[in-house]
């Protein structure tokens, strides 16, 4: 593999998440795998999760982590060509991106949407501009439209999971006071896409997903009857697409509570974490014993280390 940028990246999507379960067993079998590699890890955003499950996995390969929060500590960048640099922007990502290529085996970024401008957020400019410029492979830790870890963690914890094949999951919309990005859902659509599973939306009128992302794929603006003998639901909220990064509504009859819970096949919860308790979700679903959330954390390490191992090796 030579970057990984989104779950198109993977060649064979099953057979890695069952490689990654196999890792899990014995992952000190890959301890010389990073030998003298380095991996820089580039966040233009908080992050709890991604930094230190990247960091993990890292540590378990034996690859070393230099760690820098790019907004404050790094210098201001410049990504346009032919411009003069008299302002404020230092540095220009050409020169970073070649420079961090010396120093480093693996690049590995974080920068969300902004949300402002929909064609300015696809077009990936740090991400894109990292993967031009540099001499080694970049890894994606959440951009503008994908965050493919949290996607293949998931993957994992689903797959540990289910006791079906086909599982009917319910990736449902659940209210927030703030805007917020894609990336997560737009991932987890194409994961379960690649999975085959039964995958149903539910979302309020205004809030559908990109269309071709979501292409194929039942969208169901009733909550309660997308809930119905459900396996998975997958609380997440998301900004509107159509009318871009806007909060349309905060409708907390969308929260996630024991109530709909009970429509479900007894279903196991999951939410990609950070979570606003008894906004998104109430905390007797969530502390519940069929809430998988802490089991999806825990396998962003796994997520992470197979993906590393594949860059490492350059193998799909
Ligand atoms: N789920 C996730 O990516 O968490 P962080 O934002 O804390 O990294």
């Amino acid at each position: 593999m030579k970057n990984f940028i989104n779950s198109d990246d993977i060649s064979d999507y099953k057979k890695i998440v069952e490689e990654a379960i196999q890792l899990k067993s014995n992952p000190n079998e890959l301890k010389d795998i990073g030998k003298n590699k380095s991996i820089g890890l580039l966040f233009f955003n908080p992050s709890l999760r991604t930094r230190i499950s990247t960091q993990k996995a890292s540590m378990i390969l034996g690859l070393k982590t230099f760690v820098m929060n790019f907004n404050s500590e790094g210098w201001q960048l410049e990504f346009e060509n032919n411009t003069i640099m008299s302002e404020d922007k230092a540095e220009h990502v050409k020169d970073a991106a070649k420079v961090l290529s010396e120093y480093c085996d693996i690049i590995a970024i974080r920068k969300f949407a902004d949300l402002n401008n929909k064609i300015d957020d696809e077009k990936e400019i740090v991400l894109s501009s990292f993967l031009k410029y540099s001499t080694v492979p970049i890894l994606n830790l959440e951009s503008s439209t994908f965050h493919p870890l949290q996607g293949l963690a998931d993957a994992i914890t689903i797959d540990e999971t289910k006791n079906k094949a086909r599982p009917k999951i319910v990736l449902s919309w659940a209210p927030h006071p703030k805007s917020l990005p894609h990336a997560v859902s737009n991932s987890f659509i194409k994961m379960a896409k690649k999975n085959n599973f039964e995958l149903i939306i539910s979302n309020p009128i205004g809030y559908d997903l990109n269309p071709e992302i979501t292409k194929g794929i039942n969208i169901i603006h009733d909550q309660k009857e997308a809930f119905i003998n459900a396996d998975f639901i997958y609380a997440k909220n998301w900004s509107s697409y159509e009318n871009y990064g806007k909060v349309l509504i905060n409708d907390s009859s969308w929260k996630i509570d024991k109530n709909k819970m009970s429509l479900t096949n007894n279903a196991k919860f999951m939410h990609c974490l950070p979570v606003r308790r008894n906004v998104v979700v109430d905390d007797d679903v969530i502390d519940s014993e069929n809430s998988l959330v802490i089991s999806q954390a825990e396998n962003r390490i796994y997520s992470a280390l197979i993906i590393l191992k594949k860059l490492i090796e350059n193998e799909r």
